[in-house]
């Protein structure tokens, strides 16, 4: 397959879900790949993946922006060179202005550790067991200029066990992720192509 759909992958973090995204690109059958990977800060853990993996990786510092409009027309100038036709945030800590989300419109998604619209924002696996919620789980939705706000796209669900810890909770929906991203990601780039 020639005519893949050219990722672009926005990372602030460790990058698991990103190397998770990378890794299922390789088959040859998957219909997207990962075109460049940028990440807002230069710890971020996920640069080093990305670069083991071989992928163009960038870091655009948010910290040496005073204006959030340069730092996002940066982040759009350096996908755009690398002809990217849909981008994925896989752990960007940052909300995106309307100026962007609508230079992206249709092809921007982001995944976020919970079954949304339940527990917005952060916390969200001490929120769950707080909560004595029997399910918790990840859902990857549209991107809007709200704060995990956009249409619901899919969602995968994990069980709460009795003796769950934060951590627990997390790598239980961690491991869900990054089953659910590279699929869904496949499934909406098949959808793109002609
Ligand atoms: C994931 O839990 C994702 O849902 C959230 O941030 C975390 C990123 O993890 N938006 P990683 O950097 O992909 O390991």
């Amino acid at each position: 397959m020639t005519d893949k759909v050219r990722v672009g992958v926005l990372i602030s973090g460790q990058g698991s879900n990103m190397q998770a995204i990378a890794h299922a690109a390789t088959a040859a059958n998957c219909p997207y790949n990962v075109a460049c990977v940028i990440a807002d800060r230069p710890n971020a853990a996920g640069l080093q993946l990305a670069n083991n993996m071989n992928l163009p990786a960038h870091c655009i510092d948010k910290k040496q922006y005073s204006n959030k409009l340069e730092f996002e027309r940066d982040i759009d100038n350096h996908l755009r060179s690398h002809n990217v036709q849909f981008v994925a945030l896989a752990g960007f800590m940052r909300i995106l202005s309307s100026w962007f989300v609508d230079r992206w419109q249709a092809k921007l998604v982001n995944i976020h550790p919970s079954l949304l619209p339940k527990y917005k924002g952060l916390h969200t696996h001490e929120r769950a067991l707080d909560a004595g919620d029997p399910e918790h789980g990840c859902t990857i939705h549209w991107v809007n200029a709200g704060m995990d706000e956009g249409d619901i796209i899919t969602q995968a669900t994990v069980p709460v066990l009795l003796d769950d810890t934060e951590d627990t909770l997390a790598a239980r929906v961690k491991a869900a992720e990054h089953k659910l991203y590279p699929k869904t990601l496949a499934q909406l780039a098949a959808q793109m192509k002609p």
